[in-house]
């Protein structure tokens, strides 16, 4: 399949500071590629090098088969990008400004902007200064799919969101590649990368230090488990329990962390009285601990 998304070398220096080092990757047509990582790691920097708002220091992207350092205004014609700091003009109405934005574009359709605007509750007759910080972020999303782009970039999508807006939002980047477009996204929410990308990057310190499956990174995953028994906790049963690690008993209770699947778990409380079970997402620095442990 042909990549979409091209880099080689890409690496972006800001003075003495590391933004991004040597980056090889390929996204191809299809794909839902999400890049997470811990602040300042470079996924901002990657993003505004896709779309031509930063010039590499060494390397290059391409974007459709573009050199993104040669053409950005072609890039940006085929491409909806939503920055992290997505501002626009606080004065115009949603309405007004959206189609501001679809005129430069050369025209957008106003029943899909409307559509997109309803399917996120988004009042496009308000002054966008007037709006609050999720539904400023609605607009942002909006004018990034309006133009259906081949290709979306999308700088931390779903920051403001609320939960339902959230779960409106990944049904988008659904259809969106349904329709065979190419979403690169960048998340601190893992459980959002995981319900959405066939593909995760995960990006410390400028360097892309995995490039895994969802699957992948799932089956490594660590998750922390509370559970409060009806009894005493079978402790000998969870501790012979695959993928169960760091046992510990308090009262009733037990808490544990689980390596990937937690399938084995759930099979051995069948025969218990379980009262109450509480799982913690797995965070990024878990991740990335899995990610080591296995590179020994
Ligand atoms: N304009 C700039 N000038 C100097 N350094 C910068 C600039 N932009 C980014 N950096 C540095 O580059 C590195 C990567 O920053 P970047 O914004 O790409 O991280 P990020 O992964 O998007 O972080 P966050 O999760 O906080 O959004 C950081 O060390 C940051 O301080
Ligand atoms: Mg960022």
């Amino acid at each position: 399949m042909a990549a979409v998304i091209r880099t080689s070398g890409l690496t972006k220096n800001y003075g003495g500071t590391v933004g991004l080092t040597g980056l090889d990757l390929e996204v191809t047509a299809g794909t839902v590629f999400g890049c997470l990582g811990p602040n300042g790691a470079g996924k901002t920097t990657l993003l505004r090098l896709l779309v031509g708002l930063l010039h590499p220091s060494q390397g290059r992207a391409e974007v459709l088969g573009i050199d993104v350092a040669h053409d950005p205004d072609e890039v940006h014609r085929r491409v909806g990008y939503l920055p992290g700091d997505f501002r626009a003009y606080p004065d115009l109405t949603g309405e007004e400004y959206l189609r501001f934005l679809g005129d430069l574009r050369g025209g957008v359709d106003a029943a899909t902007v409307e559509e997109l605007a309803e399917r996120l509750k988004l009042d496009l007759s308000r002054r966008i200064g007037a709006l609050s910080h999720g539904n400023r972020q609605k607009v942002g999303i909006v004018q990034a799919f309006m133009h259906d782009p081949p290709v979306l970039i999308l700088d931390e999508p779903t920051s403001g969101l609320d939960p339902l807006m959230q779960r409106e939002f990944l049904e988008l980047v659904r259809g969106a590649r349904a329709d065979d477009r190419t979403i690169l996204l960048s998340s601190h929410i893992l459980t959002e990368v995981e319900a959405v990308a066939d593909v995760v990057g995960i990006l410390r310190q400028g360097r892309m230090v995995t490039v895994d499956s969802v699957e992948d990174l799932k089956a490594r995953a660590l998750r922390r488990i509370d559970l409060t028994f009806g009894h005493e906790p079978p402790m000998a049963v969870l501790a012979a329990t695959p993928g169960v690690r760091e046992l510990r008993a308090d009262g009733r209770r037990a808490h544990l962390v689980v390596v990937g699947s937690t399938a084995d778990l759930v099979a051995a409380l069948a025969p218990y009285r379980v009262e109450d079970l509480v799982s913690h997402d797995a965070d990024l620095e878990e991740i990335f601990l899995a990610h080591y442990a296995e590179e020994g």
